[in-house]
This record gives structure tokens, C-alpha cells and sequence, in this order.
């Protein structure tokens, strides 16, 4: 059994990942560490009453990087959800893991359907000249496009690519109307409006075809798959990792 501490445990997807910790046959939880009204309010905290083997951290920004240096100094494999980690504490942290010999396992998106999405995308790339993005998110987002959308249009241009083909001079008669231009030329559009979760559809176009690459989100519960494949992979592989693409 793999000993697992949920670190923001009270949180909107900590919650998820402490029932999908309890659910599994293989992974025992063993700490509910949350500052708001948690067993635990620390890993030191909770590593003073059990043994654990991986911290699944889901908290804030501001907390990350103290917590994920914590655990790769006392020996604890760490799964990171939490977003906002800079480039230079990403390296600090590999640089701890590599020398201690601990997993660091870091995914700025841990669902599976969403990062097959984008490889898929990558892989469409090659065989079509025009690329167009539609992000839809709730209303309660701040920012536009998502993450989730640049990080496709960057990985349909690594091909080195422009994907506006063809299209004749264009005039916007209402501003904004044919989206954000982003890396090469995939243009990008960002739906907000209630009932949708997170949704993102990937068009290409090509002489007397489409293909359209669709992914839609309704719960949380989507993180779940890939946060339990990054766990029982910090588990096994003492290593550092960033993105679940890796292990897909
Ligand atoms: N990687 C992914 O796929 C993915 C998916 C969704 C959300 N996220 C990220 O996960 C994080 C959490 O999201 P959420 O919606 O669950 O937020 P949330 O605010 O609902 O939950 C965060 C929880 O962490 C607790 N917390 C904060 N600081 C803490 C600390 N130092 N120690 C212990 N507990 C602490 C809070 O009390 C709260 O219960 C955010 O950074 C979010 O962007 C990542």
C-alpha cells in the first residue's frame, strides 16, 4: 500500500483526491493536512504521527514551494497539482530531487483527456496548414486564453508552421471578432459563460476537410485518472517530472 497524505485536503480538488486515495487498493491515506480545518496543518505535522510515502499537494501558489522542498529534504515523494511554481523553482525543485533521489511530479493539467487532447493536436499539426483554437470556461475564470489553450497552440507550432492559409484580407467590423493571434498564427477564441466547466475544441482545416479535436470537462472528478497515474509513478520511479504527457 502506498502511504498518501493529501496536502489542501479540504480544497474544491483536494476533496477529490482524498476520496479517489480511499477508493484505489493500492494507496492508503494516511494525513488530510489543510490548513483550514485540517487533521494536519503541515507535512512535518503529520510526518510526527505516520509514515508517508507520497504528499499529493493541491493547495496555493504562495504555499507550493516551501512544502515541496519540505518534502524532498525528509525523504517524501511529492505529486504537485498546484499551479504558479516559477521556471526557477521548477529547477531548484529538479535539482533537489535528482540529488536526493526523491519524485518530484509536477502537472499544470492532470486531466487525461485534456493532455490527449493536445497531442493529438500536435500530431494533426503536421498534415494541416490552418489551425483555429475555441476555449469555453465558466464565468468565474480571470484569465483569457487558458493556459490549457496556449500550451496547444505552442505545441501545434513547433512545427514552425503559420497556420493562416489562404484566407483573403480580413476586416474586422467588430473588434476581437476573429479571436487572439497567438503562436504561429493559431488564432485563439475564449467562451465564458455558465454551465460549461472546461471545455477546449482544436479545428484544422485543409482543402475539402476538418478535423475537430474536442474535450469537455463537467467535474473535477476528471484530474483524478492522471493524478493517481502520477502517484503510483512518483511511487515507483524516483525521478523528476513535468507534465503528465510523460507518462501517457
Ligand atoms: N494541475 C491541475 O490539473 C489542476 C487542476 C485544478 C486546480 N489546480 C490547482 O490546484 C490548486 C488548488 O485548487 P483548488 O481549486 O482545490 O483550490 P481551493 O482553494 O479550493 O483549495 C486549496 C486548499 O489548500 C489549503 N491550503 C492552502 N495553503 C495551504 C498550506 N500551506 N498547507 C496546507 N493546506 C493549504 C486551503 O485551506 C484549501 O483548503 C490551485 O493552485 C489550482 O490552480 C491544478
Amino acid at each position: 500500500m502506498i502511504k498518501t497524505a493529501v496536502c489542501g485536503a479540504n480544497g474544491k480538488v483536494g476533496k477529490e483526491v482524498v476520496e479517489a486515495v480511499q477508493l484505489a487498493e493500492d494507496t492508503e491515506l494516511v494525513a488530510k493536512i489543510d490548513i483550514n480545518n485540517g487533521e494536519y496543518v503541515s507535512v512535518k505535522d503529520a510526518l510526527e504521527h505516520t509514515k508517508i510515502d507520497v504528499v499529493v499537494d493541491f493547495t496555493q501558489p504562495k504555499a507550493i514551494f516551501e512544502n515541496a522542498k519540505y518534502c524532498l529534504n525528509n525523504g517524501i515523494n511529492i505529486v504537485i497539482g498546484t499551479t504558479g511554481l516559477s521556471e526557477e523553482q521548477l529547477a531548484e525543485l529538479k535539482d533537489l530531487s535528482q540529488k536526493n533521489k526523491i519524485s518530484c511530479f509536477v502537472a499544470p493539467n492532470f486531466s487525461t483527456g485534456a493532455v490527449l487532447m493536445m497531442k493529438f493536436a500536435r500530431e494533426a499539426a503536421k498534415y494541416f496548414d490552418n489551425a483555429e483554437i475555441i476555449e469555453m470556461h465558466h464565468n468565474q475564470k480571470k484569465d483569457a486564453p487558458s493556459g490549457t489553450a496556449i500550451k496547444t497552440a505552442k505545441m501545434i507550432a513547433e512545427t514552425n508552421k503559420l497556420y493562416t492559409n489562404g484566407n483573403c484580407d480580413e476586416i474586422e467590423t467588430v473588434d476581437g471578432a476573429r479571436g487572439a493571434e497567438s503562436f504561429g498564427n493559431v488564432h485563439i477564441h475564449s467562451v465564458r459563460m455558465p454551465g460549461f466547466s472546461a471545455s477546449q475544441e482544436v479545428l484544422f482545416g485543409s482543402d475539402g476537410q476538418t478535423l475537430s479535436i474536442r474535450h469537455d470537462t463537467s467535474n473535477r472528478k476528471c484530474y483524478m485518472q492522471g493524478v493517481m497515474l502520477a502517484l503510483r509513478y512518483a511511487y515507483n520511479h524516483k525521478e523528476f517530472v513535468y507534465g503528465l504527457d510523460n507518462i501517457l
